[in-house]
């Protein structure tokens, strides 16, 4: 049986989460005492990699008291900004600049007097820090079905920059018969609209499909819901969870990966597929030598 085994295209690492790491990195030479304020990627292979820079994690900002800070790409909270520059240490900013500008628009719509309408999670890190630039009412929810009727006489509409297009545009058609003025504006990161359509892409093409990511990460769970309702869909974090028989009878294999998984375990599970499926011919080394 001819096997193929592919990678979607714009797998991996977008330019958001490849910034916060290099800036992390870079920050670890020169900081002695240093750490993130939460994971700063949602992936904990990475994480591991990162503590062995002597860069560690912490959640609450009680526990800082003198070591530099990374702010992770989702970003924080306005007031805890504050709170860390009034203590007078080095704060490395590496919230995503597309998230940057989301708060800058909530700030704005929210100062112009707008109710703002997340379409997001609300317990998520990013959605959390947005509020926090919101004076006026917030409304987070995940979907047209949670938007309850209401009357606004202007409303804004934003997104979570990693959520779904398609369900973006719903909202706002809902919202567009309760309001007499809405303002909307795009903040989906186009990382992940491209990394989803070539997803869909690639499962439609495939018999099977494997979702590489952290299970705590949004977008690699968006992009497993999204292959999961065309083929059979796995999503798993490293390539020990393969399973053989999954791929039994199963010509097409496809391979997409999360915004946040490392280059090294697409790679450790596109060469395990290949133990299972393939012969040695076909093994890589780098991620740029996977067929797409
Ligand atoms: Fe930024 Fe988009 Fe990545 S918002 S962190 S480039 S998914």
């Amino acid at each position: 049986m001819n096997v193929t085994v592919r990678l979607a295209k714009n797998s991996g690492f977008c330019f958001g989460v490849k910034r916060a790491i290099n800036l992390a990195m870079d920050a670890s030479k020169n900081h002695d005492k240093i750490v993130t304020l939460g994971s700063i990627i949602h992936n904990p292979q990475m994480v591991n990699k990162l503590k062995k820079a002597g860069i560690s994690s912490v959640n609450d900002i009680k526990e800082i008291k003198d070591q530099a800070t990374i702010i992770r790409s989702h970003g924080i909270p306005k007031e805890t900004y504050e709170y860390l520059s009034k203590l007078g240490i080095d704060i490395i900013d590496a919230t995503c600049p597309y998230v940057s500008k989301t708060q800058k628009y909530a700030m704005e719509l929210s100062e112009a007097g707008y109710p703002i309408v997340i379409m997001g999670d609300d317990q998520h890190p990013e959605v959390i820090a947005l509020k926090s630039y919101i004076k006026t009412t917030a409304i987070v929810i995940k979907n047209a079905d949670e938007l309850k009727y209401e009357k606004f006489k202007k409303v804004a509409l934003l997104s979570q920059t990693t959520k779904n297009i398609e369900d973006f545009k719903k909202i706002m058609l809902k919202l567009l018969e309760m309001s007499e003025e809405i303002r909307v504006i795009n903040t989906i990161c186009n990382a992940t609209d491209v990394r989803q359509k070539s997803t869909f892409e690639l499962a439609k093409e495939s018999d099977i499909m494997i979702v590489v990511g952290g299970k705590n990460s949004s977008n690699t769970k968006m992009l497993a819901k999204i292959s999961g309702k065309i083929i059979e869909t796995f999503h798993i974090e490293e390539a020990s969870e393969l399973k053989k028989e999954w791929f039994t009878n199963k010509r097409r294999i496809g391979i997409t990966a999360g915004a946040s998984t490392p280059d090294w375990i697409i790679v450790e599970v596109y060469n395990k597929i290949i133990e299972f499926v393939g012969d040695e011919s076909m093994l890589v080394e780098k991620v740029e030598d996977i067929p797409v």
